[in-house]
């Protein structure tokens, strides 16, 4: 088992690299039409995925596409007493409201409430990934809780930088089926 503080550590070291990185435009530009030609992007009609703060790729860019192809987006709000989500559909001009982490967030509201297995495709993110769909993310558990029990597609994006050759899986660790990168898209085989 991986320990805390060596997580910690993968998790600095590539936010780093990310801060860093002269070509994140480029290499951001490239997953995302990478994204768009997916068939499992072109046959979703629910598409969940996390408002993005200022460390990570910009997802107003994927929430703006989506509406544009007449896609319905969720986000989610999350529970920082039981590190749970839920999502609810966020459209053109809906108020968001940032929260103690300064994530923008839904304001809950249950005619937007989108029941998890009518997702099409959930967008999970994360800092470190393994080609087996592994994945370090940002500490709290939310993903792995609430993908315990989703049955439908996973993706995520990743720049090279965020690939690592092998990550230690935990028990409660449950891998995405799709990374999507700017080298090429990664059908995760699940072992
Ligand atoms: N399904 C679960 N049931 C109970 N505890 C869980 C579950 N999933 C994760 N946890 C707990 O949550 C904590 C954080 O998990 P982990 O380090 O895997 O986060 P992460 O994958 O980086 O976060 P996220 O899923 O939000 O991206 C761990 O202490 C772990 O034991
Ligand atoms: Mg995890």
């Amino acid at each position: 088992m991986i320990n805390k503080m060596e997580k910690q550590q993968l998790r600095k070291e590539i936010l780093l690299k990310w801060k860093n990185s002269s070509k994140r435009m480029e290499i951001q530009h490239s997953i995302y039409k990478r994204l768009f030609h997916l068939n499992i992007w072109e046959n979703a009609n629910i598409i969940g995925l996390t408002h993005s703060k200022d460390t990570e790729w910009d997802t107003t860019r994927l929430i703006e596409k989506a509406w544009d192809q007449k896609k319905t987006i969720t986000i989610p709000k999350s529970n920082s007493d039981t590190n749970t989500m839920k999502f609810y559909q966020y459209a053109p001009g809906d108020r968001l409201e940032i929260t103690r982490k300064n994530i923008k967030e839904p304001i809950e509201s249950s005619n937007k409430f989108v029941e998890k297995d009518r997702h099409d495709l959930i967008i999970v993110p994360g800092v470190a990934f393994s080609k087996d769909g592994y994945r370090i993310g940002y500490g709290g558990g939310y993903y792995d809780r609430y993908l315990a029990d989703y049955l439908g597609p996973t993706l995520s994006l990743a720049a090279d930088f965020q690939m690592q050759p092998f990550l230690t899986k935990e028990s409660h660790d449950i891998p995405v089926q799709f990374i999507v990168t700017n080298f090429g898209t990664i059908y995760c085989q699940h072992t």
